[in-house]
């Protein structure tokens, strides 16, 4: 028996249930009320997991150039290694696209750094430049920054895109920059992506002799072999999709 100053609350819900019930009402349910947020409420993982991914998208956005803001990963190699980042970034292996010109090597790399900002991870913060952008702005001169700063940004930031590798002759001072960059980001276990339209590894004839350049022969055997050990290499085929759309 409850003390008279104390509410019974039991009896308390029997009598409301009763006169609700007599007035016709729906009864009043009588386990724990459900107060659990939905995914569109905050305090819910799904919520607060939409709105990191709106951010990140919003940073994607920022550092891609328009041409590429449609862009979509669509290959089954490209979206899986999206998904390894996306799940560990310290474990995944970094991304080389290479093909000829126009196979889509750009639009997948985009695709995929879109893919991982609409995950909503945690942290979301990217760079992308084409090498030949990349070597201007480390001269001497190239930025206000100076070389080794802006080098270390390259170095530090969580998710990298470098775009047509090898597309000029390297010199010397090139190879020794792009080394760096490519050694500091694997020790640091930053997940990268390069483009180039250069196959990694030289073609050869029925004798065996390399046809044509590879990234090997311009960049040099020691950056070829760093790649070698710490990326997935999809090799993009088919035909220039500039040529195809101007034919349509
Ligand atoms: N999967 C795709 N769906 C729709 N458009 C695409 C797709 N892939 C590529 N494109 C379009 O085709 C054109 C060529 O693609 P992209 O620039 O990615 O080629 P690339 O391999 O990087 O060429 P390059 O070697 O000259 O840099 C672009 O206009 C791009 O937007
Ligand atoms: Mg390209």
């Amino acid at each position: 028996m409850p003390e008279p100053h104390q509410i019974d609350n039991a009896a308390a819900m029997a009598r409301l249930r009763a006169g609700l019930q007599q007035r016709g009402l729906a009864e009043v349910p009588s386990g724990p009320v459900d107060d659990e947020p939905s995914p569109d409420e905050p305090g819910h993982p799904e919520y607060h997991r939409r709105n990191r991914a709106e951010w990140a998208v919003g940073r994607w956005e920022t550092a891609t150039p328009p041409r590429y803001l449609r862009a979509r990963a669509d290959h089954p190699d490209v979206t899986a290694w999206a998904e390894q980042v996306a799940a560990d970034p310290t474990t995944a292996p970094a991304l080389l696209l290479t093909g000829t010109t126009g196979t889509g090597k750009t639009h997948q790399a985009y695709g995929a750094l879109r893919l991982i900002a609409e995950t909503g991870p945690r942290t979301y913060e990217v760079m992308a430049t084409t090498a030949a952008d990349m070597y201007g702005r480390l001269r001497p001169g190239g930025t206000d920054r100076g070389t080794e700063a802006e080098l270390g940004r390259l170095c530090r930031v969580p998710l990298l895109l470098l775009d047509d590798l090898g597309s000029a002759k390297a010199s010397e001072w090139a190879e020794e920059i792009t080394y760096r960059l490519i050694n500091e980001r694997y020790n640091r276990c930053l997940p990268s992506i390069f483009t180039s339209n250069l196959p990694a590894r030289a073609h050869q004839d029925n004798n065996g002799r390399p046809l044509g350049p590879n990234l090997a022969s311009v960049l040099g055997e020691r950056i070829v072999s760093r790649l070698a050990e710490m990326t997935t290499v999809v090799a993009m085929t088919g035909a220039d999709r500039r040529l195809q759309r101007r034919a349509v």
